[in-house]
C-alpha cells in the first residue's frame, strides 16, 4: 500500500466517525499539551480508532485528534507526536499531518521544545520559525510519488509563509510576546546533540534544534498547504548550557509555558 492509500484508508475511517472538516491543523509538541484544554471538542478519536494511524507502543503515550473550535474557527489538534526515533517510517511520522490536511486543513501550525543556538536565546522564549534544515532526516517523500498528494520535485522556498510568520509577529506583539525568530534544525534524535554538533549546526545557520517538525512541514507545503511553526525553547542545547540536558528539564520548560502557549496559540488561531 502506497502512503498515499494508507492516509485516504485513514480519512474514510475518520469519516465513519465525524463529517468535521476543519480549516486550521495543530500539532502539539512535547509538554504542550495544554492547548486542547482551550478547544470546544465535538469529536475525539483515539490512535487505535483510525485505521493505519501509528500507535505508539514505545511511550504508552498514545495518539489522539480532537476536532473542535477554538476561537470559533474549525480546528484539528494533533496530541501525541509520532517521532522517528521510536522505529517509525517518516511515512508513518507524517501520516496524522497528510491526514489532517486531507480532512480539511488549509493551515498547519506546527509546535515543539527545542534547543536553543542563538546565543541571544533563553530558555523559555518563544521562536517563530522563519526556515528550516531538514537535511540531517530522511525526506518523507521519499518513495513513489503520488501526484494527488503534490508534484515529485516540490519547491521548499518559502516552507514557513511570508503571511504566516507575519502574523505570528504581529499576533506576539499584541500579547506583549517578544518572540524570536529563526531557523529549526531537526535531527533524527533520540540522543541530545553533542556540544560539537551544536557548533556546526550554528555554522550551518541553525538558530534551535529538535527531533521533529521539518519533516511535517515538508508533508504539508508537498500537499500544499500554508504552514506557521513556533519553538518553546526548552533549554540551551548542549554545551551552551553548562548543564547536562534531560528529559525533565524540557517537559518542565513545556509545563511553565503551556500557559503563555496556549494563550499565543489560540490567538494566532483567531488572526488567521
Ligand atoms: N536538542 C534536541 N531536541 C530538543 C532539545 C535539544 O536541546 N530540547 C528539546 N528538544
Amino acid at each position: 500500500m502506497t502512503d498515499y492509500e494508507r492516509v485516504m484508508r485513514a480519512v474514510s475511517s475518520v469519516r465513519e466517525k465525524t463529517d468535521f472538516e476543519p480549516d486550521i491543523a495543530i500539532v502539539l509538541g512535547s509538554g504542550l499539551g495544554a492547548l486542547a484544554e482551550s478547544l470546544e471538542t465535538v469529536c475525539a478519536l483515539s490512535a487505535e480508532e483510525i485505521e493505519g494511524y501509528p500507535v505508539s507502543t514505545v511511550s504508552g503515550h498514545n495518539g489522539k485528534l480532537l476536532f473542535g473550535y477554538l476561537e470559533g474557527k474549525k480546528t484539528v489538534i494533533q496530541q501525541g507526536r509520532i517521532h522517528y526515533y521510536e522505529g517509525y517510517s517518516m511515512g508513518e511520522v507524517v501520516l496524522p499531518v497528510r491526514l489532517m490536511c486531507a480532512l480539511g486543513a488549509k493551515t498547519v501550525i506546527l509546535t515543539n521544545a527545542a534547543g536553543g543556538i542563538d546565543p541571544t536565546f533563553k530558555a523559555g522564549d518563544f521562536m517563530i520559525i522563519d526556515g528550516q534544515i531538514s537535511t540531517f532526516v530522511p525526506s518523507p517523500l521519499v518513495g513513489a510519488n503520488d501526484e494527488r498528494f503534490g508534484t515529485r520535485f516540490p519547491d521548499m522556498s518559502e516552507v514557513y509563509s511570508r503571511r504566516g510568520r507575519a502574523l505570528l509577529e504581529k499576533t506576539a506583539q499584541e500579547l506583549g510576546i517578544k518572540a524570536k525568530h529563526g531557523v529549526y534544525l531537526q535531527t533524527t534524535g533520540p540522543n541530545y546533540e553533542s556540544p560539537e554538533e551544536v557548533r556546526a549546526f550554528k555554522i550551518l545557520g541553525a538558530s534551535a534544534v529538535g527531533m521533529s517538525t521539518t519533516v511535517e512541514a515538508i508533508a504539508a507545503r508537498h500537499m500544499g498547504r500554508e504552514v506557521l511553526g513556533v519553538s518553546l525553547i526548552s533549554n540551551l542545547a548542549a554545551g551552551l548550557g553548562g548543564k547536562v540536558l534531560t528529559h525533565e528539564e524540557v517537559k518542565e520548560a513545556g509545563d511553565k509555558a503551556a500557559a503563555s502557549l496556549t494563550r499565543y496559540i489560540a490567538a494566532v488561531v483567531k488572526n488567521i
